[in-house]
């Protein structure tokens, strides 16, 4: 029987990624789809950290006519909201959830506890963290990455609604060459928008992978979990 190659993962998921096809807030098939792969995950053993996103409520970088902290701190509490119609899907199907933000809210969740996520990982539970580091000027991206130190995660997968790294948007340009393998530097030289530089200069010196690949294709995880080459590889040299 195939066996996973990580024990222990961050999985981001990009607001966008629960929107579906409208491209705005929760689309509930979207939601069960990827609770479902979730779940196929959980089932294999693997201890799985989620961060989410909120792009799919609100976008504050798109507005320049908002102070920049206070469009990001709502960006963090549009995460809250994700995180917890994961934490329902999830639990739907019987897998047991916490979710910790790291701004505090504690009748909502718990607040974000480094030893006690790791704790809850070893006993089988997936952590969602959400409202991103609680800090304005810092992406989700960069809380996976953050995370994924911080709890000794094996790799990011970076789920998106596109399926790997482009040398150009791939919805504009249909000549655009997927990449299966990618240097951090040269994500960051060529500025290829995988991750903002924050989160791949903090990947790059914690040598933390990153594996870029579509979540809208149901089972995509577990290729991925089970070493599948799908989407784009980023590492060091
Ligand atoms: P163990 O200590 O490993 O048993 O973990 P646990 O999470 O089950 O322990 P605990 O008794 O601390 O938590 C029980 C439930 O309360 C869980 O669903 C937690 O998510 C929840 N919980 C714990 N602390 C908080 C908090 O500060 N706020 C909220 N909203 N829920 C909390």
């Amino acid at each position: 029987m195939q066996k996973p190659i990580y024990r222990r993962i961050v999985l981001k998921i990009s607001g966008e990624a629960l929107a579906g096809e409208r491209g705005f807030g929760i689309n509930q098939d979207t939601l069960n789809s990827i609770a479902d792969q979730i779940k196929e995950i959980h089932d294999l053993g693997v201890e799985i950290a989620i961060v989410v996103g909120g792009g799919n409520i609100w976008r504050g970088r798109n507005s320049d006519q908002m102070d920049r902290a206070t469009a990001d701190y709502m960006g963090m509490l549009a995460t809250v909201i994700n995180a917890l119609a994961l934490q329902d899907a999830l639990e739907n199907r019987d897998v047991q959830t916490r979710v910790q933000t790291a701004i505090e809210m504690k009748e909502i969740a718990e607040p974000y506890i480094r030893r006690r996520a790791i704790r809850h990982l070893e006993k089988g539970r997936v952590v969602i963290f959400a409202a991103g580091t609680g800090n304005p000027f810092f992406s989700t991206d960069t809380t996976a990455a953050l995370r994924a130190a911080e709890i000794e995660a094996e790799v990011i997968l970076l789920a998106k609604k596109v399926d790997g790294v482009y040398d150009s948007d791939p919805v504009k340009n249909p000549n655009a060459q997927k990449f299966e393998s990618l240097e951090y530097i040269d994500v960051l030289n060529r500025g290829l928008g995988v991750m903002d530089s924050t989160a791949t200069s903090l990947c790059m010196d914690n040598k933390i992978p990153i594996i870029v690949f579509g979540i809208n294709e149901p089972g995509n995880i577990k290729k991925v979990i089970f070493g599948e080459n799908i989407g784009t590889f980023v590492k060091g040299g």
